[in-house]
């Protein structure tokens, strides 16, 4: 493999006895990564703990350091106690090792700057200098932004003024003699864009500053071990993938469902809804997955063309009947986990008429050779019976039934992929029951990765930093990906503007679910209309 210089990956090789025969570690080069938005929920529940899981497993190289940034002025001892007690309370596995975490602690920094400050970022420099000089790296730097996404420009614009992430030299340029030059990349969280003209004018800004090929778009459900086995399973086993078309599958469900309401979210997700907070990322992410060519080989670029293209494939909902198609629906007062909870209008920081929707449930058709005819539904939520996420591919009826009534009990064969939790595959199909008479019932083939493998699987966010220092772009989205995907999405949500001018108060119509239910009626109805019912996860 090769880095975005065209220079050969670093592959060090490090021993880990749980891993040993499986295979081969990669390490990265030295490095350090600068987190802007230190001070914020995501790098204390998610980046230091998966970073320090990661110096745990002995995945990142000795000599690596981190440099939270954010406007609050804080010492780097204070900082680094915030990450102590975030990792004591976040990482994968706590307590946290006392004598680990001190040599780890070393080398985390506090830099204090506003993003829109140019003179911030100098200062920054200097410091990457001074602290990459007492630590002996070399220069190679990944810089996360986990601000609000409204910083996400000026961030850019600030590293590109300060020089702080050069572009590297065009493909095929002669390749410089000795060292490969330092690399410079940089993580942007979710969402990237809220529409398709917000989208397009980000990657402007993006690449302005920097080129393609340093840009981790971060989706974490791309991190995730079940998303990832989509990929094995499909294309490291000969028998899955000649039945995986129109002529085989009736049709494939996917759920991301939450019993969880919006905590402390409420003013973000006024702005989102679900269908951007989840559909138009992570959902559309795992179907263009699920639903990919082959590619032609495991390459970042050759595995992201055909996700575009499925993205790409997928036809507009169609005006006429936009209802049979789409379902939204907010969710009202009731229950979860045995406990009465409010309506999302009475959450902290959501407007009491608030029309933003809590769930939503959309049947799609991707206009392909593969997938003509196979409609895919798609449902996301909060505040549903339980978090499972999903995909059920539900294959047609044998083409002859041979056991008249006693094959009543006959179901088509399911394949459910388990993404969450309880991570697994299973095989549902029908099976004769003990004794004389032909009688039929349904039983399920099952793998899980917990007893199959004896071991956790890693936090997504662990396996995403990981391939970002180590330059491998596979699990991160393209700037076309991105737009494919709000070009679809974004028609939806004008569909919806237009729906509520034209109501008297200007407000959507919007129907509502009891807490701890699937959700609205109307849901159920998209699909009893074409003669099928959403599964049981
Ligand atoms: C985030 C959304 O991207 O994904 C959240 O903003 C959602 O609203 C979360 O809860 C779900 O992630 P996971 O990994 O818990 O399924």
């Amino acid at each position: 493999m090769l880095d975005e210089s065209g220079a050969p990956r670093s592959a060090t090789v490090m021993p880990n006895p749980l891993r040993e025969g499986l295979a081969e570690e990669r390490v990265p080069e030295p490095a350090v990564m600068v987190i802007f938005g230190a001070s914020g929920d995501l790098a204390h529940r998610k980046l230091l703990p998966a970073l320090y899981s990661l110096t745990r497993d002995r995945l990142l190289p000795a000599r690596f350091a981190i440099v939270g940034f954010a406007r609050r002025a804080i010492s780097d001892d204070t900082f680094r106690e915030e990450m102590r007690a975030a990792c004591n309370e976040h990482a994968r596995r706590r307590p946290i090792d006392p004598a680990l975490w001190s040599a780890f602690a070393r080398n985390i920094f506090y830099h204090q700057g506003e993003y829109e400050d140019p003179a911030a970022f100098v200062a920054l420099k200097q410091r990457l200098a001074d602290i990459e000089k007492s630590l002996g790296l070399h220069g190679n730097r990944v810089f996360y932004l986990a601000t609000p996404p409204s910083s996400f420009a000026s961030v850019i614009r600030s590293l590109g003024q300060a020089e702080l992430a050069p572009k590297p030299p065009p493909p095929g340029a002669p390749k410089p003699l000795g060292a490969p030059p330092p690399f410079a990349r940089v993580i942007i969280e979710k969402p990237f864009g809220s529409d398709l003209e917000t989208a397009r004018a980000l990657n402007r800004d993006v690449h302005e500053a920097l080129d393609e090929r340093q840009i981790y778009r971060i989706d974490h459900y791309l991190g995730k071990e079940t998303v990832q086995n989509l990929l094995v399973f499909r294309f490291a086993n000969g028998i899955f993938e000649p039945i995986w078309n129109n002529r085989f599958v009736d049709h494939v469900q996917i759920t991301g469902a939450e019993s969880i309401g919006v905590e402390a979210r409420g003013g973000y997700f006024e702005q989102a809804g679900s269908l951007r907070d989840m559909v138009q990322n992570h959902l559309l992410q795992v179907l263009s997955l699920f639903a990919m060519e082959p590619p032609v080989a495991f390459d970042p670029d050759a595995v992201r063309d055909e996700k575009l293209k499925v993205l790409k494939a997928l036809r507009y909902i169609p005006a006429s009947d936009f209802e049979q198609y789409v379902v939204r629906a907010q969710y009202a007062a009731g229950s979860s986990g045995g406990q009465a909870v409010r309506g999302y209008r009475e959450e902290a920081n959501v407007s009491p008429t608030s029309t933003t929707e809590t769930f939503v449930a959309l049947k799609l058709n991707i206009d392909s050779w593969r997938w003509a005819g196979v409609p895919f539904y798609v449902r996301s939520g909060k505040r549903l019976p339980k978090r499972v996420t999903e995909i059920a591919v539900h294959f047609k009826e044998a083409p002859h039934l041979l056991f008249g009534r006693r094959g009543d009990s006959i179901r088509p064969n399911v394949l459910a992929i388990r993404i969450q939790p309880d991570e697994g595959i299973a095989l549902n199909f029908g099976s004769k029951l003990p004794g004389p008479a032909m009688e039929i019932a349904p039983v399920s083939m099952e793998f899980r990765y917990g007893s199959s493998f004896g071991v956790e699987p890693p936090e997504a966010y662990e396996r995403l930093l990981l391939d970002c220092l180590l330059g491998d772009m596979t699990l991160f989205t393209r700037a076309d990906e991105v737009e494919a995907s709000w070009a679809w999405v974004s028609r939806i949500h004008r569909r919806w503007a237009e729906d509520a001018a034209q109501q008297e108060s200007g407000r959507a119509v919007l129907p509502t679910y009891p807490a701890g239910s699937w959700g609205p009626a109307a849901a159920e109805k998209l699909m009893t209309a074409d003669g099928r019912a959403w599964r049981l996860p």
